[in-house]
Parts: C-alpha cells; sequence; structure tokens
C-alpha cells in the first residue's frame, strides 16, 4: 500500500473504480491519531472507496513557526491507515501539485461566518482552508466528505463553501475525540510536555463547567467567568472563549427558544495554541 503522489496517479485509480460508486474523502494534514481515524472508519462504513489526503496546507498557516513545526509522521500515517483498512487510498500531493505558479488562496466570503472567531484571530486561515478543500473537491468528486465538530468552525464552513460554489458532496460532521483526560485530540499535542498535557484537561472541564452553568447563568456572565479563571490561571492563556448561535457562529445576545448554542475556546499553552468546543444545548 503505497500513497499516490500526483493528480494524475489518482485520476487513474479512481477512474478504474466501478461506474456508480460512492467515494468517501477525509482530508488531513497527516500526523494522524484517533480523531483522524474515527473519520476514516466512519467513510468506511458509507462509501465504497475511501480516499484519504495527507497535505501540509501552507496558505492557511498565518503562523510560519507553526506550519515549520507542524509534525510529519508519514510513515505512522500510512501505519495507522493500513491498520484500518488496505484498500484505503491515500492521497499525498506536492506543494506543486496542488498549488500551480504561486502558493496562494483564493478569497471567499461566507456570509460573515469566516469573521468570528478562528477567522479573527488567523487572518486568512480560511481562505487557505477554503482553496485546498475546494480543490480536491474538484479533482476527486466525493459522494462524501468527513469534518471533525473538533473544528467546527471549518466544518461550518466548507458546509457554506459548498453551497456558495454548488459542489454536490454532502459534508459529514464527526464527533471530537479525547484523550482520556478530556483534551481534545490534535497533532499540534504532541509538542507539549507531559505536564502541560496533562494539566490542559483544564480546558474541557472549563467548556463542561460553561455548558452546566449556560442552563440557569446568562452568556456573559459566564463568559466573564471562563476570563477571570484563565486569568488566575499560570499554565494557559485564554485568547478567546465565545458563546454563539451554532448556524450563524455570532455571538449570543439572549436565549431564543428552539435555537441551539456553542460554545468555543482558543487557548494558549506557551507558543502552542489549542482549540477546543462544546455543545451546549
Ligand atoms: P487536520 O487538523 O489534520 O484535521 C483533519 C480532520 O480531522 C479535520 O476535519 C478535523 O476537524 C478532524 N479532527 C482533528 N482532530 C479531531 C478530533 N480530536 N476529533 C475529531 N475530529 C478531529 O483540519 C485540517 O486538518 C485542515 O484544515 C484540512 C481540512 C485538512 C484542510 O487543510
Amino acid at each position: 500500500m503505497l500513497p499516490i503522489n500526483t493528480k494524475k496517479e489518482l485520476l487513474k485509480k479512481l477512474n478504474s473504480l466501478l461506474e456508480n460508486h460512492t467515494i468517501g474523502l477525509v482530508p488531513t494534514m497527516g500526523a494522524l491519531h484517533l480523531g483522524h481515524a474515527s473519520l476514516i472508519k466512519r467513510a468506511l462504513s458509507e462509501n465504497d472507496k475511501v480516499v484519504v489526503s495527507i497535505f501540509v496546507n501552507p496558505t492557511q498557516f498565518n503562523n510560519q513557526e507553526d506550519l515549520i513545526k507542524y509534525p510529519k509522521t508519514l510513515d505512522e500515517d500510512m501505519a495507522l491507515i493500513k491498520a484500518i483498512s488496505s484498500e484505503i487510498i491515500v492521497f499525498t500531493p506536492k506543494i506543486t501539485e496542488i498549488y500551480d505558479n504561486a502558493t496562494v488562496s483564493k478569497s471567499y466570503a461566507f456570509n460573515g461566518l469566516e469573521k468570528v472567531m478562528e477567522g479573527a484571530f488567523r487572518s486568512g486561515h480560511f481562505n487557505g482552508v477554503a482553496t485546498i478543500v475546494e480543490a480536491l473537491f474538484d479533482l476527486i468528486k466525493p459522494t462524501r466528505a468527513y469534518f471533525g465538530e473538533k473544528d467546527f468552525q471549518q466544518l461550518c464552513i466548507i458546509q457554506k463553501l459548498t453551497e456558495l460554489q454548488k459542489i454536490r458532496v454532502d459534508i459529514i460532521g464527526c464527533p471530537i475525540v479525547r484523550e482520556p483526560n478530556g483534551l481534545a485530540m490534535s497533532s499540534r499535542n504532541e509538542r507539549l510536555n507531559t505536564l502541560l498535557r496533562q494539566k490542559a484537561s483544564f480546558i474541557y472541564e472549563t467548556l463542561q463547567a460553561a455548558k452546566q452553568k449556560f442552563g440557569t447563568e446568562n452568556a456573559h456572565k459566564i463568559k466573564g467567568w471562563v476570563e477571570y479563571i484563565f486569568r488566575k490561571h499560570t499554565d494557559f492563556k485564554l485568547e478567546y472563549f465565545e458563546i454563539t448561535d451554532v448556524a450563524t457562529l455570532t455571538p449570543i445576545q439572549q436565549k431564543i427558544k428552539n435555537t441551539k448554542y456553542r460554545a468555543f475556546i482558543a487557548v494558549f499553552a506557551d507558543d502552542l495554541r489549542l482549540i477546543d468546543n462544546i455543545a451546549l444545548n
């Protein structure tokens, strides 16, 4: 089982499949963990063929240091995928295979979804994400594509991308997979030292407490409480905590009946940035 590096070879492989087959696509940046594995397994259970792409997409990194330090573990990634199924197609393109002359993003507008939270703090990030995902959709023409709720805002943006660009693909959101202490699994967790990784359970504990409070307290008060407990914490620095309507991702003003809300958090542990979120109702 070898990864495919070129678009030409990938298309040859896809064109050899039976007519009317379904394709499940799982886009990743590699350094795979059990969160990615859950997406791949779900895709396998729902499609005739699964393509996993592994591509560290330079245009979605607003921080060059983060791009340079992004873990690259292709041998381990291949082993993880093979242990799930040796029938999976793994696509590992070079940068030049995706971006022709210049490594730049397209520019999109997603009805304001791109302006808040990750969009506000990571300039250009979602243009980069949408550019690579649209390119993969164009090339592979998947029946379904799988994204984690770990990056809930990304999931909303991809859904909006398919509506705006009229791309025929079902976007499937998958639940967050966590480490035993509650920390959301992430390729970046490997860069935390053992003690910090243990202590990072604080992030999910905070989200769970916020959820508990959401039943009885107003959002403004909960936000103030989260900011307060992070001010006191010596290991983690809060970048943002927001409670938003899941449909628009705009911060809640007051609770409206029959509306779904979610809490989102971004935290720094030294120079490492961690994000998480939780459904509140
Ligand atoms: P990456 O961070 O590798 O994540 C690939 C997919 O795995 C994303 O859909 C992400 O939400 C999901 N994922 C990551 N950690 C998860 C967890 N703990 N539980 C469930 N799902 C999890 O997200 C990207 O790559 C890129 O932005 C990409 C979409 C590939 C575009 O470059």
